[in-house]
């Protein structure tokens, strides 16, 4: 966990900025990997907001992450075009199988699991990004390999 003081250095880069809020939440997830959770009473003080506002902004975008992530990020998307063709019932097994919630990291800190809204892949749908890669027509199968590829 980083300290107050590491977190306070990272938000005054963007404090001056007009509407500082979304780049000084990219800017503390650029440095630690995640947006620490003392950041929020932090940024709460420093912009004038609730700490629920703050949490709310946090939670909205689903870029953000509150806890440091795996070794390798797997993304399953969750948008129309794929839930149509399996989606929901891959990301359903894949959470299954990790005994993961959405956002979870396993245990032995192989990977993180995100739900992601749409990567422009509906063509080739259900679709997923691993490692800031995009896959298509990915079936149960494939995404068991992935996953025992990545050791989780
Ligand atoms: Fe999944 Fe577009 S809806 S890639």
């Amino acid at each position: 966990e980083p300290t107050a003081e590491q977190i306070s250095a990272v938000m005054e880069d963007f404090i001056t900025l007009e509407g500082p809020l979304l780049p000084m939440l990219h800017g503390l997830q650029a440095e630690f990997g995640y947006v620490p959770q003392a950041a929020v009473e932090l940024i709460a003080e420093a912009l004038n907001l609730s700490k629920a506002e703050v949490h709310g902004v946090i939670s909205f975008y689903h870029d953000f992450r509150k806890a440091p992530a795996g070794r390798h990020v797997v993304k399953i998307c969750r948008a129309e075009a794929c839930q149509a063709v399996g989606g929901e019932a891959l990301g359903e097994a894949v959470l299954a199988k990790l005994g993961l919630d959405w956002h979870g990291t396993t245990r032995n800190g192989a990977v993180t699991l995100e739900p992601v809204y749409c990567l422009g892949l509906c063509a080739c749908a259900p679709a997923a990004m691993v490692d800031g890669k995009v896959i298509g027509r990915v079936t149960e199968d494939r995404m068991t390999r992935i996953l025992q590829e990545a050791g989780a």
